[in-house]
């Protein structure tokens, strides 16, 4: 059985995009590989948090992650500053990876350019993913597109400490979905949708309430033609809203051209609408029955228990492969 991780920050509310192009692949993939989530709030807190906002943000997170279909009896659920050897682990890859790869991540790039006091931890988060991955012999990371970049420099750290040290860690591959993997901005589609973005009419939000969400799709930006077809290079807007809609209905894109031929935008945005609130809904409905339960919080104490097992092990080979400590 292969092994699968991947992570998500706790720095908001998570958007349709993190859903179509993560998580909702997580879900598909517990039925069938030994698969390991992770709440990244060490990675969050490489940009100035709120504290009592972040743990909020955390604790939503995973109660999204069970809302979404993550079974804890299948998939183990977890908070990376509750199992230590992350960071361990990360500091080791920071001994390993260059400065000139590091700031060539466009990440990197994008979060620091123009910005004052910019920390370290920003620079050096690549190696603090690559230690997340590789701490569970992963052999499969699901991402969207806007990994990717972290993901080849993950590979090249592996293999860059296998050779330099011992062979220990597995190198892990990257699975980007062909459809989703990159969900873009409603009100410019040409950046992709993200939960940073201050203009919230730019990003339908996992808790939006079915109001806001046929509001954002009706004021969502399109072009002049009234066509629904799907063009990526001239029509962004509407292919776009076609990607969404054919992940959230399940019928493929030439389907949705055919049924839509003739009809103008108002009628396409309108049924959007509607797939994106039968999509979301049940999730919401579960997520508000157990974001204050006690079962979120033995999920959560069982998943660092059962994290820590397997990471601990790891983290002891990379010790004795580095000669870190005392033979023992
Ligand atoms: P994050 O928290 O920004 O996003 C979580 C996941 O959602 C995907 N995603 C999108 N997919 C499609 N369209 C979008 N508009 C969109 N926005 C976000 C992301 O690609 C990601 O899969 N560095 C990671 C977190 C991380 C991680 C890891 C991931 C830390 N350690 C180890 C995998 C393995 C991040 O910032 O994701």
């Amino acid at each position: 059985m292969k092994t699968i991780f991947s992570g998500i920050q706790p720095s908001g509310t998570l958007t349709l995009g993190n859903y179509l192009g993560a998580m909702q692949h997580f879900v598909q993939l517990q039925y069938d590989h030994n698969c390991y989530f992770c709440i990244v709030d060490e990675h969050a807190v490489t940009v100035p948090q709120d504290p009592i906002q972040l743990r909020k943000n955390i604790r939503s997170l995973a109660a999204l992650y069970i809302a979404a279909g993550i079974d804890p009896n299948k998939s183990t659920l977890f908070i990376q500053s509750e199992v230590s050897a992350h960071t361990q682990l990360g500091w080791m890859m920071q001994c390993v990876a260059y400065i000139g790869e590091l700031e060539r991540m466009t990440q990197f790039k994008d979060k620091s350019e123009g910005k004052e006091g910019v920390s370290s931890a920003l620079l050096t988060y690549p190696p603090l993913m690559a230690a997340d991955i590789l701490l569970y012999n992963t052999d499969i990371v699901p991402v969207g597109d806007d990994q990717k970049q972290h993901l080849e420099l993950t590979r090249d750290l592996a293999e860059r400490f296998n050779k330099k040290f011992n062979d220990i860690f597995t190198i892990p591959e990257v699975r980007i979905p062909k459809v989703g993997a990159r969900i873009m901005s409603l009100n410019d589609p040409t950046k992709k949708m993200s939960k940073s973005n201050p203009n919230p009419k730019s990003y339908i939000s996992m808790l939006d309430d079915e109001k806001t969400i046929m509001k954002k799709i009706k004021s969502a930006v399109t072009d002049s033609e009234g066509i629904v077809k799907f063009d990526k290079e001239n029509k962004q807007a509407i292919s776009n809203l076609l990607g969404i809609y054919s992940l959230c209905s399940g019928k493929s894109i030439e389907e949705l051209e055919t049924e839509f031929a003739g009809r103008g935008y108002g009628d396409f945005k309108e049924a959007v609408g509607e797939a994106v609130v039968t999509t979301l809904k049940p999730i919401q409905e579960r997520y508000y029955e157990i974001i204050n339960s006690k079962e979120l919080d033995d999920i959560l104490d069982l998943g660092a228990e059962k994290a820590n097992q397997v990471a601990s092990k790891t983290l002891a080979k990379a010790k004795r492969a580095m000669g870190l400590g005392r033979k023992r």
